[in-house]
């Protein structure tokens, strides 16, 4: 069930929020879902500012969340509900833009960001199986482009698979031969610059423009410490993860530009290219993935200079059971929940179906009780 304030409700006053939920609880049942959209903006500077203004952001923006949240879990609970919150917050909680007379409503911001993350440990701690989403999509106003469903073929794709065993990928075209559009199986090795071109070169002659990348290619190297792993492990680790992925882009984006098509770049990057936890052995794995999510957001920055339509998303996943870790996840960490990997296919055709003034910036998709 989906929370509905069919009421009305200002929620500047915990007496009509209380309110509201017993009348939910009344009239509708347990709630599942509870979406924390209410927010306000008022215009006034730090130097000069009314104490009533900023007063009136935070209880809109954090208090008000904080007790509809607070009701919304003690009503899970109670009835062994694993629901989900959500809380719409902005991009303006995670950096401080040059926006005119923007006063608290960044740091109002930036405690959404921070509730979010401490509720999610709190309810890891509590062993509750309720999830929390935090929704920053970056809108990009300048973007025009129409039916982009459609013209990014999505419904009829025709996609490039490279890799380097190419059984596995003719296997794939082989079971999807009863699915809209085609799957072209391409050996590649994407540590080899040469063979990318070759791949590209391919692409375009019997594919056409290219209209998205996804950088899925990545390795690990276990087994070594940082203090006394091989150089060479290391330096495949970045060829491929960093490297690979830096040659792939810059063709993709040259083919595009070259044919005026306003695409998409995806990184498949980590929750390890954004903190770090401790997991012996896997030595500069964190490290090529932190680079991969620089290079996104340069890349973003260098589209925006060049006033390119481009997009690029960054895809973040935990732990997905996937050949990448020796024996699967599921033996490896066995204590942990994992994602199966057609959850990450559901995040970048989400990415890739949103609207053309909507870029998708940044998707983490964790495991639930992920610590
Ligand atoms: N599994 C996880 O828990 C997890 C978590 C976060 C992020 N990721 C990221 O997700 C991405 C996909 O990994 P995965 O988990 O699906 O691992 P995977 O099952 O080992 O798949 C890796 C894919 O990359 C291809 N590949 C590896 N080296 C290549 C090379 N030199 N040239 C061309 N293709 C190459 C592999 O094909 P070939 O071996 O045939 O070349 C395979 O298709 C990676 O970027 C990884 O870092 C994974």
């Amino acid at each position: 069930m989906v929370l509905s304030m069919e009421r009305w409700v200002d929620i500047t006053k915990e007496e009509d929020i209380l309110n509201t939920f017993k009348w939910i609880k009344e009239h509708l049942g347990p709630v599942h879902i509870l979406i924390n959209s209410a927010g306000i903006y008022k215009l006034n500077n730090l130097s000069s500012g009314s104490t009533k203004d900023w007063n009136d952001i935070f209880q809109v923006n954090v208090f008000g969340l904080c007790i509809a949240t607070r009701e919304a879990v003690k009503d899970m609970k109670a009835n062994n509900v694993d629901g989900h919150i959500v809380h719409i917050n902005s991009i303006a909680g995670h950096k401080v833009y040059d926006f005119p007379k923007a006063n608290v409503n960044p740091a109002a911001k930036f405690a959404v960001t921070a509730l979010a993350e401490t509720l999610r440990l709190e309810l890891n701690s509590l062993k509750l199986k309720i999830k929390v989403t935090v929704i920053l999509d970056k809108i990009d106003f300048q973007h025009s482009r129409t039916d982009h469903k459609t013209s990014f073929g999505l419904y009829s794709p025709k996609v490039a698979a490279l890799a380097r065993r190419k059984d596995p990928l003719e296997e794939l075209s082989k079971k999807l031969s009863n699915k809209k559009g085609k799957l072209f199986p391409i050996k590649t090795d994407v540590a080899k610059e040469e063979e990318i071109l070759d791949a590209f070169k391919w692409i375009k002659e019997h594919m056409g423009p290219v209209h998205i990348l996804i950088n899925n290619a990545g390795i690990v190297r276990f087994g070594k410490y940082l203090s006394d792993g091989d150089t060479e492990a290391w330096k495949e680790v970045f060829q491929i993860n960093v490297i690979g992925l830096s040659i792939a882009t810059r063709e993709a984006i040259k083919d595009m530009k070259a044919n005026a098509v306003d695409g998409h770049i995806i990184h498949i990057n980590s929750i390890t290219g954004h903190e770090l936890k401790y997991y012996p052995k896997v030595n500069v794995y964190p490290a090529s993935k932190f680079a991969v999510t620089a290079l996104a957001e340069t890349l973003r920055l260098e589209l925006n200079a060049l006033k390119l339509k481009i997009k690029i998303t960054s895809v973040s996943p935990g732990l997905v059971d996937t050949e990448i870790i020796p024996g699967g996840a599921k033996r490896h960490y066995a204590t942990n929940t994992v994602i199966e990997p057609e959850q990450i296919a559901d995040a970048v055709v989400y990415a890739l179906s949103t609207p053309p003034h909507v870029q998708i910036q940044e998707l983490t998709i964790r495991p639930i009780f992920d610590f």
